[in-house]
C-alpha cells in the first residue's frame, strides 16, 4: 500500500442525495433570498460548507449507541456512559450536559462572572462575547500579533500573547478576572492551534494569580493532532495523551459537542470545583434540564460518548486535517490569498485582497460567498464587515468542512469552483445593504449587489 496516499478512512453505508441546479436557478433563488446565503432553502446548495457544526456524519457505532439510549428522566445510563467517556478525556471532576456549546458559556459565566468583570481570551467566539456582554462583562482578546495576519504562517497562531495576559491582570487587578479561556482551535482566529507550550505557560500565570483557567475545547482533537504535528517532543504521542496533558493545565471547559463530539446536537462544561458545580447544576435546572440530561435525550449522550473518542482516532484525524490542508494549499498554489496556514476545520478566504476593487464598506466577504453559491452552488460564511460592522480587522469567507460529509471528489469540485471565481474576480461587484436587524444583522440582513443597482437605475 502506498503509505503516503491519505483516503478516507471509512465507507459509506447511507447517502443522502445533493441537488444540482442551473446557474439561472441559483440567480433566481439568491436574489429571493436578498444575497444572504443563511436565507437559502438548504436543498438549493450543492456542497454546504456554512457550517462544521452539528452537521457531522455519525459512524455505525454511534447509531448503535443511538439505540442504547435509556431515556429516564434521571440517573440514566446513558448519562454514565457520557460522564465516564468525557471523564477519561477531559480528566475535570464533574460534568455537566447541556444542549449546545453557547449553553453551557451562558451557565458558566452566569455562575462564576458578574458585571465589571473582565474575562480574556485568546479569541472569544461570537456567542461566547455575546454571553460574557449580557452580564455586562467584557470580553477581551488576546491573541498573539501573528494571529492577526492573514498571511503569517506561525505553526501556532491561536496562541495567547502572555505578556499582554500578564499586563492585564497587573493592570485591572486579579479581583475583577474571574476566569481565563483558551480556545482550541482558535475559530475567530482562522481555526488556528494553541501551542501546549502556551498552554502551560498561560497556565502558570493563571496559578501564580488564583485565577481559574477553562478550555473552549469545541475542536479539542484537532488542535491536539497539530501539536503532535507540529510541536517538538508530542510526534509519538497519541492524540487522546496529548488531548489529557492539555486539559490537565485547566480547571475546566465549556464545549460543543457538535464540533468534535462528533454529534449533531448536545454540549457540556466541566470544573473540578464542587461550589462551583453545585450553583451550575442549580442554573442547569432552570432552563436546560434535570442535571443527568441537561436538555439532551439519552439517545444524544451516547452518540457524545462514542464520538469524543472517534474524533481523537489517528486515521480520522490525519484525513481530516489532510483534507482541510489540501484544500487551502490548491487554491494558494494558484495565488488565491487564504488565512496561512490552513486551520483544521475550515479554509477562510481573505476577501479584501479576493477582491481588492470591492471597499470593505460595500461588503467584499458578501460579494464572494455569493459569487461562490452563483459559480458552484457552494455555501459559505462571511465573517467580516457584515457581521462585525465596522469592528471588522478582516473580511473572511470561511469555507467550512463538515466532518466526515464530504469526500475527496467533493473537495476538488470546490478547487475548481474557487480558482473559476479567482480567474473572473475583476468582475464581481459590491453590495449594499437594504435591511438590517439591530443586532446579529448578518443572520437577517437584505443585500443587492451594486452592479444590478446601477444597471436599474
Ligand atoms: N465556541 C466556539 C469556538 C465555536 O466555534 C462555537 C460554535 C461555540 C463556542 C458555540 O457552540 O454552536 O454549540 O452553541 N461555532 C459554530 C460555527 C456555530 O459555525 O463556528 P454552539
Amino acid at each position: 500500500m502506498p503509505v503516503n496516499t491519505i483516503i478516507e478512512p471509512f465507507r459509506i453505508k447511507s447517502v443522502e442525495p445533493i441537488r444540482w441546479t442551473t446557474r439561472g436557478q441559483r440567480e433566481q433563488l439568491l436574489e429571493a433570498a436578498h444575497y444572504n446565503l443563511f436565507l437559502l432553502p438548504a436543498e438549493d446548495v450543492l456542497i454546504d460548507l456554512l457550517t462544521d457544526s452539528g452537521t457531522g456524519a455519525m459512524s455505525t457505532r454511534q447509531w448503535a449507541a443511538v439505540m442504547e439510549g435509556d431515556e429516564s428522566y434521571a440517573g440514566s445510563r446513558s448519562f454514565d456512559h457520557f460522564k465516564s467517556s468525557i471523564q477519561e478525556i477531559f480528566g475535570y471532576k464533574h460534568v455537566i450536559p447541556a444542549h449546545q456549546g453557547r449553553a453551557a458559556e451562558r451557565i458558566l459565566f452566569g455562575v462564576a462572572c458578574k458585571k465589571g468583570d473582565i474575562v480574556p481570551n485568546n479569541t472569544h467566539f461570537d456567542t461566547t462575547r455575546a454571553n460574557l456582554e449580557f452580564i455586562g462583562a467584557e470580553a477581551v482578546d488576546l491573541v498573539i500579533e501573528e494571529g492577526k495576519h492573514a498571511a503569517s504562517p506561525h505553526p501556532f497562531k491561536g496562541n495567547m500573547d502572555v505578556s499582554a495576559l500578564e499586563s492585564l491582570i497587573r493592570r485591572v487587578g486579579r479581583e475583577r478576572i474571574p476566569l481565563v479561556m483558551i480556545t482550541v482551535t482558535n475559530n475567530s482566529g482562522g481555526g488556528q492551534p494553541v501551542s501546549m507550550e502556551n498552554v502551560r505557560r498561560v497556565s502558570a500565570v493563571c496559578k501564580r494569580h488564583h485565577i481559574p483557567l477553562y478550555f473552549d475545547a469545541c475542536r479539542f482533537a484537532e488542535n491536539a493532532w497539530f501539536i503532535k504535528l507540529r510541536e517538538g517532543n508530542y510526534e509519538n504521542k497519541t492524540p487522546k495523551v496529548i488531548a489529557q496533558e492539555m486539559f490537565r493545565y485547566g480547571d475546566g471547559c465549556t464545549m460543543s459537542a457538535k464540533k468534535d463530539g462528533m454529534a449533531n446536537i448536545g454540549g457540556f462544561l466541566c470544573t473540578n470545583d464542587d461550589v462551583l458545580a453545585q450553583q451550575e447544576k442549580n442554573l442547569l435546572i432552570l432552563s436546560e434540564g434535570y442535571p443527568t440530561y441537561g436538555g439532551l435525550a439519552g439517545r444524544d449522550l451516547e452518540a457524545i460518548a462514542v464520538g469524543v473518542q472517534e474524533a481523537l482516532e489517528e486515521d480520522y484525524l490525519r484525513y481530516r486535517i489532510t483534507s482541510t490542508a489540501y484544500l487551502g494549499n490548491h487554491i494558494a498554489r494558484h495565488g488565491v490569498p487564504i488565512v496561512q496556514p490552513p486551520g483544521g476545520h475550515a479554509i477562510y478566504l481573505d476577501a479584501r485582497a479576493f477582491l481588492p476593487h470591492i471597499p470593505p464598506g460595500q461588503f467584499p466577504g458578501v460579494a464572494l460567498a455569493c459569487e461562490l453559491y452563483l459559480e458552484g452552488g457552494i455555501r459559505s460564511v462571511e465573517i467580516g464587515t457584515l457581521m462585525f460592522a465596522q469592528a471588522a480587522k478582516m473580511d473572511l469567507v470561511r469555507l467550512a468542512i463538515p466532518r466526515r460529509v464530504y469526500t475527496q471528489s467533493h473537495i476538488d469540485y470546490v478547487v475548481e469552483v474557487i480558482l473559476e471565481v479567482w480567474n473572473h474576480r475583476e468582475k464581481i461587484s459590491g453590495m449594499r445593504l437594504s435591511y438590517q436587524a439591530p443586532f446579529l444583522r448578518h443572520f437577517t440582513a437584505h443585500l443587492r449587489p451594486l452592479a444590478a443597482t446601477a444597471a436599474a437605475s
